[in-house]
């Protein structure tokens, strides 16, 4: 079982994940606009990715036995400058969501509520790999600054990142992830 002051907190971090996925795919919609397949691509994956954590939480919280509370979705940007700006966002959106990572973390701790615990140590190891891939992006283009030449190679390389996540949840996340390899 888990706490109300829990259910609540993770009902809250299903919205959160819910808005990284529709932020990324405002950002998938806007690349692919703009004639940057590959980066909308890279953003499309991780708008499943996203969706991934989102479900990941609602299947916890009902396998405690507690009650999935959906809360409307905030509209994300439509807009961007430059892949520069996106991924300087994204960057900054992913830390904002490890820092609520964290806050739940402390908060299972205060509970003493080792399930939850061993369940958000999986997010604490996402958070790691999502920021630096963030980081990694943004270094090479800082380098590529103005050089369409480069953002045309990054574009190339972004195309190659593949989905290997679940897409299709109605049996549940664990035999979704092995069937998918996840
Ligand atoms: Fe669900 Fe990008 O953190």
């Amino acid at each position: 079982m888990i706490s109300d002051k829990m259910t609540r907190a993770l009902n809250e971090q299903v919205n959160r994940e819910m808005y990284s996925a529709y932020l990324y795919m405002a950002m998938s919609a806007h690349c692919s606009q703009e004639g940057l397949k590959g980066f909308a691509n890279w953003f499309m994956v991780q708008y499943h990715e996203e969706m991934l954590h989102a479900m990941k939480f609602y299947e916890y919280i009902q396998r405690q036995g507690a009650r999935v509370k959906l809360a409307a979705i905030k509209e994300p940007p439509a807009e961007f400058e430059s892949p520069l700006d996106m991924f300087t966002k994204t960057l900054a959106h992913e830390q904002f969501i490890t820092r609520s990572i964290n806050d739940l973390m402390e908060l299972a701790i205060a509970e003493k509520d080792h399930a939850s615990q061993i369940f958000l140590e999986w997010y604490v190891t996402e958070q790691v790999e999502e920021e630096e891939n963030d980081n990694d992006i943004i270094a090479q283009l800082k380098f590529i600054k103005d050089n369409p030449q480069g953002l045309m190679m990054l574009d190339r390389e972004l195309a190659g990142r593949a989905a290997n996540m679940p897409t299709d949840f109605s049996k549940g996340i664990e035999s979704a992830m092995a069937a998918s390899g996840a």
